[in-house]
């Protein structure tokens, strides 16, 4: 049995992602191939627990370890009970956001660094990296009016921090592609979700060829 593929999806907020995830799934799909579409935090009973425990804290909130620690929890048990056992299965996994999300978001943009958030990952999930990591990036103005239209005022613990944190978030996805270009696909958000498909098909194109072999 030849092991699937893991895909993971990753960028800031209101970037179009998540979109982009589902249509690659259907994609993929209608290629006859087996996917799971999965996102973190989130994936198996467990770690959707601990998500709402992350966007909607009790109390005063977390502080910057016991959140790095929390992430780190949801995709210890998201890897464990689902990631790995359909890529043993030979099924692709698409997910929505993975590790470089904690390495932007509590690594960079939050005071924890890049060493604890891979020291976490690597007790927690040995250190599994996706295939391939498709980074979206989109102009700034286009976010904003997007994360208006989805968020109303209801924005959530981490998506409501100030446009500091944010930037910092999307500076960092922009540093991880520039520092290991061979893990990363980055492909520009900007446009329709039609127009951003078609250039992410067109970008994976070699990928899909070479597993294919
Ligand atoms: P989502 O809105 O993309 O589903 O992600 C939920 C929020 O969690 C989003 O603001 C990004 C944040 N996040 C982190 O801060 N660290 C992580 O490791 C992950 C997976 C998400």
């Amino acid at each position: 049995m030849t092991r699937g593929k893991f895909i993971a999806f990753e960028g800031g907020e209101g970037m179009g992602k998540s979109t982009q995830a589902r249509l690659l799934c259907d994609a993929l799909k209608r290629r006859g191939i087996e996917v799971v579409a999965t996102r973190e935090p989130g994936g198996t009973p467990g770690a959707e627990a601990i998500r709402d425990l992350l966007l909607h804290p009790p109390g005063e909130g977390w502080g910057p370890q016991a959140e790095a620690l929390l992430f780190a929890a949801a995709r210890a048990d998201h890897v464990q009970r689902l990631i790995l056992p359909a890529l043993e299965r030979g099924e692709w996994v698409v997910c929505d956001r993975f590790l470089d999300s904690s390495r932007a978001y509590q690594g960079a943009a939050g005071t924890l660094g890049d060493d604890a958030v891979r020291r976490l990952h690597d007790v927690g999930s040995a250190g599994l990296l996706p295939d391939l990591t498709i980074v979206i990036g989109a102009d700034s103005a286009e976010v904003s009016r997007r994360l208006r239209a989805r968020d109303g005022e209801m924005s959530d613990a981490i998506g409501g921090r100030d446009s500091h944190y944010h930037a910092s978030v999307n500076a960092a996805f922009d540093t991880f592609v520039e520092a290991e270009p061979q893990r990363f696909l980055r492909v520009n958000g900007d446009g329709t979700v039609e127009e951003v498909h078609a250039r992410l098909l067109e970008a994976l194109a070699p990928f899909l060829a070479e597993a294919a072999r």
